[in-house]
Order: C-alpha cells, then structure tokens, then sequence
C-alpha cells in the first residue's frame, strides 16, 4: 500500500517535506508561428519557512516563475505541488479555492481596490472565500504593517509605501502557507522599499509562512535563506545564505 501511493505521487513527494516544489515545469507562449519559452525546465523545492529571492535579468522568467508557483498561470509541463497539493491536476474551480486559502500574492502595482477603504481591501480575500472578516485579525495586521487607525482611508489617501503595505496586509488576511512578492518594492523609493520589505519578512515570519520574492536589489536578497538566478527560463545557479558581495558578484555574470 505504502509503495503503490509512494510512486503515485513520487514526482510531488520523494520523501522529504517541501512548502513550494517545482518540477521541471515549461511554460511557453505562442509568439506569432514561433513559441516563446518563458521556462524551459525549471526544478525548485523551498523549505516551510523559508524566504527565497529570485533574480535575473528582465525577461528571463521570474514573474512567469512565480506566476506558475502560485498558480496564477499554469505550466505547459511539468508539475506544482504547494504543501502536499499538486496544483497541476487539480481543476479550475479546486485550483481557485485553494489559491485563495494557501497563496498570498503581493504585486508591483499594489492593486487594490480604489473605491473600497484600507479594511475592505484587506478583508478582501476572505469575503472572496465566502468567510466573514474578523476585525480582530485584520486590527493586528494592519498594525503589524505600521497602518494602524487608516483602516477608513481610500487608497488614493496613501503613498506608494503605504498602498504596498495594505496589499501585504491583505495578501496575508487569510493566513496562507505561502507568500508569493514580485517585485513589491519595485515601484518604491529604496528606503521605502526596505521598509516594506521589513515589513514583509517580519510579519511572514511571525506567521512561519514560506516567503517567495522578486528583487533586482541585492541588498535585500541578502537576506533570504536562498537566493535562485533565473535566465531564459532556466535556473542557472543558486546561493545559500548568501552576501550583498556574493550575489552581485554572481549577477555580473548572468546579468540584471
Ligand atoms: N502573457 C504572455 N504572453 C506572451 N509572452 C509572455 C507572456 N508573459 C511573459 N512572456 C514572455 O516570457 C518571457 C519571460 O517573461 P517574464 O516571466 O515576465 O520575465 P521577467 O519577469 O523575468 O521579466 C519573456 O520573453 C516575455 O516576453
Ligand atoms: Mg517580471
């Protein structure tokens, strides 16, 4: 018994436990006659807990990378498996429910919702699930991302720091296993940006959530368990606990 549902699902889960898994996962997209490969073979397995930073040159892959980590976009081959859930066999509707209650996903141009309030974007997610808001809930992370009493503003009323702090706010109301950032800093000045990326790691931390994030700054990746370097949608290296010093260096050779 054990065997037969061990090599079932031996691709999701060779024995040791993973958080995000990729396996060699292509997505293509047509262009004209001709395909554009966006991932070629890509194979990740990310610890629960851990804060991964992908980098690489513009156009190499990382947003369609985390795209289909999320399960936002779906790969042409290949397999996703998020806790112990393959996302690439589970139908539309499945795929949808569980990415609003296991993914949070925070973006570049923050997205919220301009005509709802700070506390009706956060709690957002949750009404989207059919589950009531919890004002308790949502009063700490809104003071854990440095907005406490904005609950009533409109986004228009804030700067780009505090928009991005409300969409992490909101990409974490549901509690879910992992959190998915592409370039969130990057529409921000660098010191706003290293605000909220504090404010990223802390409260992913405090939460024990897996934290994936897209930066082109190598300061911040420095600060990431694993940093994964992404061209022509191959991974073509990783560093472990890597320096500002080490992934510049490895950035000069794989390019920006
Ligand atoms: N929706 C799409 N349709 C067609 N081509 C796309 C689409 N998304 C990405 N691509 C192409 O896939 C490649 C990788 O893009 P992307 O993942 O956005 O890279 P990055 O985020 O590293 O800049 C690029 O050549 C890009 O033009
Ligand atoms: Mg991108």
């Amino acid at each position: 018994m054990e065997a037969v549902t061990a090599s079932s699902t031996s691709l999701a889960d060779p024995g040791t436990r993973t958080a995000v898994r990729l396996v060699q996962v292509g997505k293509t997209y047509p262009d004209g006659l001709e395909v554009t490969h966006a991932l070629r073979s890509v194979s990740v397995a990310l610890r629960p807990g851990s804060f991964t930073a992908v980098m690489g040159p513009s156009g190499s892959g990382k947003s369609t990378f985390l795209n289909c980590a999320a399960g936002l976009d779906t790969p042409t081959s290949g397999q996703v498996v998020i806790g112990d859930q393959d996302l690439t066999s589970m139908s539309p509707d499945d795929l949808t429910r569980f990415r609003r209650r296991s993914v949070g996903f925070v973006f570049q141009a923050y997205n919220l919702v301009g005509h709802l309030t700070v506390a009706e974007n956060v709690h957002l997610p949750l009404l989207l699930d059919g589950r009531r808001p919890d004002a308790d809930w949502q009063d700490h992370l809104l003071q854990a991302v440095g907005l406490q009493g904005m609950d009533t503003r409109l986004p228009g009323e804030l700067s780009g720091g505090q928009a991005q702090r409300v969409a992490i706010a909101r990409a974490l109301v549901t509690r879910p296993a992992v959190v998915f950032a592409d370039e969130p800093t990057g529409a921000l000045d660098s010191a706003t940006g290293r605000q909220v990326l504090d404010v990223l790691r802390s409260t992913t931390r405090s939460l024990a959530q897996t934290l994936v994030l897209v930066t082109h700054d190598a300061q911040v990746a420095a600060v990431a368990d694993e940093v994964v370097f992404l061209a022509d949608g191959n991974v073509v290296g990783t560093l472990g606990s890597p320096t500002a010093e080490q992934i510049i260096a490895r950035l000069t050779t794989t390019g920006r």
